[in-house]
Formats: C-alpha cells, structure tokens, sequence
C-alpha cells in the first residue's frame, strides 16, 4: 500500500527511484509517479496510472537527469486511481512537490480554508492539501521548507508519511513521519541518502539505517549529518540501525512468482526460525557418553519477561487478515499448553470496541508486515491501558517491533507476494514456541508432550517438503475448479483456522468467492448451498476428531457436493469417498496445521494462474494496510 522512495546524492536519482520503486511493487498500488529537480534546475514530474512500468514509459525520452528527486507508488483512498491524482502532487507556485503515504483526515476543511486564500486544486486526492498547506505556511512565514513542514504537520490530522522538495533548495529533501513508516539509508561519509517505506529500496546501497518515528521531520542534506527534530522544532536523535537485507530473498530466485517462491521457501525460512530457540539438551553419563538427550525451547522475550508473562490473566491476541488466522491457532495453543484464556480480536474492531483491558492482561500483536495501522493503533490503545504487549512480527524495525513492550520475529525473510504463505506458517510456528516456553514456565505443559511437541516440530520443514512434492499433482486438481464460483472449506479444531486460511487465500488472488467454516458447523447455514456444482475443501488430517469429521463428510457427500479433502496419507477410508485428495504426512494436531495449509497455498496458485490474473499483486489488495 502506497511506497515512497526519495534520493539525495551524487548519482542519477532516476535509476534509483525507479528501482526503489519496483522493490516496493510487492506492497499493491495502482499508479506511480517521480519528480526530479533536473540538472537543468527544473522540475520534472513524471505520472502514470498503472504499474511502474507504466510510469518508465512516460518518462521514456524526456528530461530523466538530476542528482534529487522523489517518487511514489499510490493505492487509491480519495480520489480514483488516475494520473491526475497520482503523487508527486506539486504546490501552485510549482516549486514545492511532495509525496504521501497515509490519509489526512481533516483534509476537507484545511483544502477549504486555503480555497478561500485563492489555492487551486487539481486533483481530488488529500495529500494536494498538504503540499498547498506547507506552500502556505512557508509564505506566511518566510521561513524554510523544514520549518514550513513542521507548521503545515501541527494542522494535519491522520496518519503520513512524507517526502518534500523544493527546487529553489536542490540540496534538501525534508521527510516526516506519523502512523506511517520511513526509513532513511545514510551513504558513505553523507555523500548521499536514500528514502523509503521500508529498507528493501535502501539495501543495496547501505546497511546503516534511521526509522524515523512519530512526529519527527529530517531534514536530509548531502554532505551534511542527517538532522531529525519534533513538530516543536527540538533537536530528535536520529538512531542509526545496521539493518541486513538478504537481496537474494528480494528477488524471484528462478520461480515465475513471489507467491510461489514463498511457498517453497517454508521449509527453510522455517528451520531459520527454529534456528537457535529449539536447543538441544544432551545430559551425559558419569562415563562421559552421552545418554539422554531432551530438546528446549529458548525465547528470550519469555525468559526476559517472566514477571509480565507469568501474572497474564488472560492474553488478547490483536491482528488482522492472515495474521489473525494464525491468532485463532495461537489461541488454541495458549489455551492448552499454558492455561490462560485467550480472546482473539480483529485489530481494526479491538481498537474501536472500547475494550475492558488493564495491567494483568498480556496483548499479543501478529503481523507479517509490522505496519498494519489498525494493529498499531491496537497496540498503542492496550499500552495506554497499561496492558504489556508482546509483538510476533516478520518486519525487522518495523513500526509494531518497536512499539511492543517485547517480542520475537518470526524470520521468515521478506514476504513480496500480496497474500501471506510463509509468514502464516512461520507466525505459527513462533505462536508454538511461544506457548511452549510459556506453559513450562507456568509448570502447564505436560513434560512428555512438550518434548513429543517440540521433536515433532523440527521435523514439520521435511513433512511440508513431502507436500511440496505434489505441486504438480495439485497443480493438475486446481485445472477442474478454474471455472468455478465458490467455495466452501471446513476443517475442526486446529484445522478450522486453516479451512478459513485456505478460504481467504482463493478469494485474494483467484477472486473466487470462498468461505471458511468449522466442519460441524455446515450445518447451520452453509448446508443449504451444498450441491455437485459447490466444491467442498475438506481437512480431515486431525486425529483428535477423525470420526466426527468423517460424519461431516458423509453430510456434504449426501447432498453430492464435490469434495477435495487434504488426508493423511494412506487413509484409504477418505479416498474411496471423495472426488480429490491430496495427501499429507501424519503429524500431531496441534502442529497439523503447518502442513495442512500448504497444499492449500498451492491450490489457490494454481487456479489464480490459470484464470490468468496477477497472483503477486492482486486487484484491490495491499501488502502493507497503512491506512486503518
Ligand atoms: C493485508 C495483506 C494480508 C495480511 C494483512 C495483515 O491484508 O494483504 O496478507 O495478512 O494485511 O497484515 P500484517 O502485515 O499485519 O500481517
């Protein structure tokens, strides 16, 4: 959703925005624009709607030189996706040009009052306010375009992030941020700065990072040190981070999509997570041989946190899409390795339900993007009353790591593709961890079973790589469903989560109505939809209830409806029933889940391929949801 990248230096700034821009494709937009001060001393800008392709075109054959300029990729709030609409958007004196992530939500009235001072608006967006705004104030005040911002962002109400020149100062570039994330890269010697929504634009250039947070404005100045201060006009620390991006993980790696790349990547990304919080304890004989071995989780945030963690009376898990799928899973985790009731609570319902929290509850935040503003706003709602929050977060230095009390990444590598895989499965994965270590600290978790758990679970990567196998044989089920218009997916127990996931993973990407359901629930409602056109996605990989399940199946086989059931291998009583089957290794019930959503992920692929949409970056949708 909405990127910005910015350059200031000694190189050609259009290269690098451009590039930046594509880095940032994967975040969902709908048109794209860059504006540069020229050699020349002009300003050029440049706007497409569409994609950043789009936007090479027409800038195709034209003035692209200068050593300053920024750029933009816009999802559409106010106002349609058009060029017109399209960042930069440029004050009325032509000098000042600005690009916004995030909404200003008093825009109707402060476009109203510069209306009457003889501004004129030329398109319907939010941001053209703030760009006429800081014009204004910079007049007003004969002052400079940082000064001139911090007095325009006092009036702005909402959430943004911004990026502001002014090409009678081509040796500045000004930023701020509210609600919505900015990172500053520092080239060698301040020779030159890079600008972004997140590192991965910054990566390749520098590893030495600033985050700029809330109500803080750079003023960025080649050859100068970085300067950050408050709306107030104080000096601000600007902490630098060595921030390490993998390149290679940014990139396709040979697959024709992130997604599908994503997909392979879970059983590594996930040994990666495990890495060092499954620890191997080995308790030798008096002889020195070794004779016992037993297995440990270590979480640091846990272990750091005992006296929060252990008075918990009860944890609100806050997120939103994918990520609170994976919440309901956590739920089911908590509950039973560590006795604490959990509520599982939509961030952006959470932060509005005016919520009966205090200091004995423990908020747990999951998100892939560490963005999402609903979330953060979740967070910041529980901090105010006086909850201790816990952050289970793929971004690292994103805005929900920083603003948790404590938390664990899930390391899963940067996500591309608009609809979350690995991150689910690494989300869970921590989510596991986490009520392990938890529960062993409380004396909850059954001794034997958190050893059987956690042998299990260093074995889940090699059971998702039998699932990986099958992709071709799933590839050739997906062909038969292509036409189809809904859906229904039922699981039970952990696995309801997962029917959900599976739901909501067609929907994004293959635009196929879908819905998710617990098994037994059908028959309460969705029943009635059942016939030999409605495809059932049935998860019936789950011991606990086996023969319940098989009951519901037997339902939906009554009324012909054409099932597709994720079985354990070898259930030979499934497949005799059923029109499909994909097969997955056997593990226990709380752990099915990381093997049951792959072939799942890979079915959604498929038919969202062969209808020949964007998979990567479907319509509408947004990787990171920095508006509430
Ligand atoms: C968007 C994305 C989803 C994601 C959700 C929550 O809708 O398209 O894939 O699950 O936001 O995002 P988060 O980054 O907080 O996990």
């Amino acid at each position: 959703m909405c990127g910005i990248v910015g350059y200031i230096g000694y190189r050609k700034a259009y290269p690098i925005l451009i590039k930046g821009l594509h880095r940032l494709e994967y975040r969902g937009y709908d048109s794209a624009g860059c504006a540069l001060v020229t050699d020349g001393g002009n300003l050029e800008i440049y706007k497409a709607k569409g994609k950043v392709a789009d936007l090479e075109a027409a800038a195709d054959g034209k003035d692209v030189s200068g050593e300053l300029g920024i750029a933009h990729t816009r999802w559409a709030t106010h106002g349609a996706p058009s060029t017109t609409n399209a960042h930069p958007h440029v004050s009325m004196s032509g000098d000042i040009t600005l690009v916004h992530n995030g909404i200003i939500e008093n825009y109707v009235t402060l476009r109203t009052q510069l209306e009457k001072r003889g501004y004129v608006f030329k398109s319907q967006t939010d941001t053209e306010v703030l760009v006429q705004l800081i014009e204004f104030q910079q007049k007003l005040r004969n002052c400079s375009l940082e000064v001139a911002v911090r007095y325009a962002l006092k009036l702005a109400i909402g959430a943004y992030a911004i990026a502001v020149i002014d090409k009678k100062n081509p040796t500045r570039l000004v930023a701020a941020r509210k609600a919505s994330p900015l990172a500053i890269g520092i080239g060698e010697e301040n020779k030159e700065f890079f600008l972004a929504s997140d590192a991965s634009p910054i990566a390749e250039y520098t590893k030495q990072i600033v985050y700029l947070n809330d109500d803080e404005v750079a003023v960025i100045e080649r050859g100068k040190d970085l300067h950050v201060f408050t709306l107030q006009g104080e000096e601000a620390t600007a902490e630098v981070k060595e921030v390490d991006v993998d390149l290679s993980m940014l990139d396709k790696g040979g697959y024709p999509h992130f997604m599908l790349k994503e997909i392979f990547d879970q059983p590594q990304v996930l040994r990666d997570c495990m890495r060092g919080r499954i620890v191997n304890n080995i308790y030798s004989s008096v002889t020195g041989q070794a004779h016992e071995v037993s297995l440990d989780v270590v979480l640091s945030a846990v272990s750091n946190h005992r006296r929060e963690l252990l008075r918990a009376r009860r944890i609100v898990i806050v997120s939103c899409g994918t990520s609170w799928h994976a919440g309901l899973i956590g739920k089911q985790l908590i509950e039973h390795f560590c006795r604490i009731p959990v509520e599982v609570a939509y961030a952006s319902e959470f932060r509005y339900s005016d919520p009966v929290v205090d200091k004995d509850d423990v908020v747990i935040a999951i998100s892939q993007s560490g963005e999402t503003a609903d979330t953060l706003a979740a967070i910041q709602l529980a901090k105010e009353k006086g909850a201790f929050v816990y952050g289970i977060v793929n971004a690292v230095g994103s805005s929900i790591a920083r603003n948790t009390d404590t938390g664990t990444y899930i390391h899963v590598g940067p996500e591309i593709g608009v609809a979350s895989t690995k991150a689910f499965t690494g989300q869970v994965t921590v989510l596991t961890l986490f009520s392990l270590a938890l529960g062993m600290m409380k004396g909850t978790v059954d001794q034997q079973e958190y050893q059987d758990v956690l042998a299990e679970l260093v074995k889940i990567p090699e059971k998702i790589e039998v699932v990986l196998k099958q992709n071709d044989k799933i590839k050739e089920i997906a062909q038969q469903y292509v036409n189809c218009r809904n859906f229904l997916y039922l699981g039970r127990g952990y696995n309801y989560p997962v029917a959900l996931e599976g739901a909501l993973k067609l929907k994004e990407i293959s635009y196929i109505h879908a819905e998710g359901y617990p098994a037994a629930e059908m028959k309460h409602g969705p029943i009635a939809l059942i016939d030999e056109n409605m495809p059932v996605v049935f998860l019936t990989n789950h011991h606990a209830r086996y023969q319940k399940v098989i009951s519901n199946l037997q339902e939906v086989i009554s009324r012909h409806g054409n099932i597709l059931a994720i079985i354990h291998k070898d259930d030979e009583t499934v497949k005799k029933m059923v029109q499909n089957y994909i097969e997955v290794p056997e593990t226990i019930s709380c752990l099915s889940p990381l093997v049951s959503v792959i072939p799942l992920q890979i079915l959604s692929y498929h038919v969202a391929v062969a209808r020949g949409l964007n998979v990567d970056q479907p319509r509408n949708l947004a990787k990171s949801v920095t508006v509430e």
